[in-house]
């Protein structure tokens, strides 16, 4: 009798004080070993809620941590693993927080581990290498390398965050380049079990295959990248708008790009919005934005397919790379958050699923006025140059790229705030559904950077039986399988 009334005694204060459960207690851990300024517990202070606040999927923000971890070096980084590790809890890795996917970056009741304060940057004009740590976002990179004239590879918007590498990368200047993962020179990784090793052409060659294109989180925490710095001047760019009694034209304009463009210094992104209603003061409720971009001056005609098409807005000029990234607006990526999710599809640029694609996507939003607050439907070219560029780096990528040309279409769904938890299922239902009626090349990868969880983009890699080889090798127990959300090759 006695002894029970102990027992519940300890089960209720543990209950309350959360000392059992294995957030907190890996939490009481950390803040004994990193000190309070690198632990933030209390879900009211400033730095707790502006990271718990800071996602582009806003939804993100319904988790909370049990603590927030601010590691200031690889050993912190390795402290927190193995502290996580031992209490059984919960965990995410978080960068620039704009994968939309539940969990990827995001937690609840368990450590989150913010790598915003692990940010030194630096550059070495003889060798032409960049090195960053990964709390900055890339718009903060493109920024400070422009000061030497350089860039380094990465997206095309500026708040995105240094997880988008790990992804693959897609950037302005891949099609001379390839991507952001192929300029990947050398990789300083906390494993799961905490040990800290290099990864490159010489060291741990395996880990650095898999960490070019297959996924940060899989494998370990990245804590150091040094990558090839490329030559950044002038570049002839800007956005061209239409209206949407000019798509079919637009298409085709984008089709022939895909096509034939030949020049690897041009670079196009479409984009398809879709608004509920009329908006932007134009009477439309579709527009096509397209961002052509060209590193020189003198893009000769690779852009004039687009320029003759009748549009409403039009701002090519000379711009430096951050205002390229600046497009059409600085901080646009801030701008787009919301309830957002993404999903993605592959196709050839040689038959008509790339129609298909679009008018479907058209249709879907014709018929379905009311749930969503803002749509995109975004055509990234993989021309051939990209996949030879990609190869002649470090043998390609984690995702072998078959040969160029081919595309991404990546798909952006805002559901409007506050739907009801039924309304939202069904909606995010219906969409998919919709994108996968469109189906997806045979033998081409989906781009993790921006599938959704359930697409599954790692098993369309013809090298996805190498990649679980090497998530068995460098996490034979699965605890970040199973602790956290990410791609997994198991
Ligand atoms: C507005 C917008 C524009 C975009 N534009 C592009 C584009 O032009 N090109 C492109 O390729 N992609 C683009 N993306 C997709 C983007 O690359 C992915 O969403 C990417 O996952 C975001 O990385 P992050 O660091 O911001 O996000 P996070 O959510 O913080 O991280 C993404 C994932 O990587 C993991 N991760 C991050 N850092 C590390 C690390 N150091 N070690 C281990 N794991 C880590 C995280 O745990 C998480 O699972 C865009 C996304 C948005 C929202
Ligand atoms: C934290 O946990 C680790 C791993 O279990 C242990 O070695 C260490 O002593 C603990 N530190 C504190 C301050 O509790
Ligand atoms: C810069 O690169 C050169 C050439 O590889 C090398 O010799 C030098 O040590 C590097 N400098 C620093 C500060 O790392
Ligand atoms: C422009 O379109 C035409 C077909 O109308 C095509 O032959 C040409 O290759 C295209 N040019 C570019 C640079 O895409
Ligand atoms: C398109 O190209 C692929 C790959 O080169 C080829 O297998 C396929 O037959 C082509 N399709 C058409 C319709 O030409």
């Amino acid at each position: 009798m006695v002894i029970t009334i102990v027992l519940l005694c300890v089960q209720l204060i543990t209950r309350c004080y959360g000392a059992g459960s294995p957030g907190p207690a890996a939490c009481a851990n950390l803040t004994g070993s990193l000190g309070i300024t690198k632990v933030s517990s209390s879900p009211l202070s400033l730095k707790y809620i502006s990271t718990r606040q800071d996602y582009w999927n806003t939804l993100q923000s319904r988790y909370q941590p049990s603590c927030i971890v601010y590691p200031k070096s690889a050993r912190d980084v390795s402290i927190a693993v193995q502290a996580i590790r031992a209490s059984g809890s919960r965990f995410a890795v978080k960068a620039g927080g704009h994968n939309p996917n539940d969990f990827f970056s995001s937690v609840d009741q368990g450590v989150l581990i913010d790598l915003g304060s692990l940010n030194a940057i630096s550059y070495n004009a003889t060798s032409t290498l960049a090195t960053y740590e990964p709390g900055s976002t890339f718009g903060d990179l493109y920024a400070y390398y422009a000061q030497f004239g350089r860039t380094i590879l990465g997206p095309t918007m500026g708040g995105v965050g240094t997880g988008s590498a790990l992804g693959g990368g897609s950037s302005y200047l891949s099609p001379q380049y390839g991507m952001a993962c192929d300029n990947f020179r050398e990789l300083e990784v906390v494993l799961p079990n905490g040990e800290i090793v290099i990864a490159s052409p010489e060291s741990n060659v395996d880990l650095f295959f898999a960490l070019r294109g297959g996924g940060g989180n899989a494998y370990g925490v990245v804590t150091k990248y040094t990558v090839q710095s490329r030559p950044a001047g002038q570049f002839y760019s800007g956005n061209v708008m239409y209206l949407f009694e000019q798509t079919d034209a637009v298409t085709l304009a984008i089709k022939n790009f895909m096509q034939y463009n030949a020049d690897p210094k041009a670079s196009i992104v479409a984009t398809y919005l879709k608004l509920p209603t009329p908006g932007l003061g134009l009477n439309l409720d579709e527009a096509i934005l397209t961002f052509l971009v060209y590193d020189g001056l003198d893009p000769g005609d690779a852009f004039t397919n687009f320029t003759n098409i009748p549009h409403v807005v039009e701002t090519m000029a000379v711009r430096t790379y951050p205002q390229v990234i600046d497009m059409p607006i600085p901080y646009l990526a801030q701008l787009t958050r919301g309830n957002n999710i993404f999903r993605v599809g592959v196709h050839r640029s040689n038959d008509s699923s790339y129609e298909l694609a679009l008018q479907k996507w058209r249709d879907w939003a014709e018929s379905n006025k009311g749930s969503y607050q803002l749509l995109a439907f975004n055509y990234e070219p993989v021309p051939q140059s990209l996949t030879d560029a990609s190869k002649a780096q470090n043998g390609g990528n984690a995702m072998q790229m078959p040969d160029g040309p081919w595309f991404w279409v990546s798909y952006i769904l805002m559901t409007p705030p506050l739907l009801p938890q039924s309304n939202y299922d069904s909606v995010q239902a219906s969409f998919r559904a919709m994108v996968e009626s469109v189906g997806n090349a045979e033998g081409l990868p989906l781009f993790i950077n921006d599938a959704n969880s359930d697409q599954n983009p790692l098993s369309t890699f013809s090298t996805y039986p190498q990649l679980q080889i090497v998530k068995n090798k460098y996490d034979p127990d699965h605890f970040f399988s199973t602790k956290t959300g990410g791609w997994f090759s198991t």
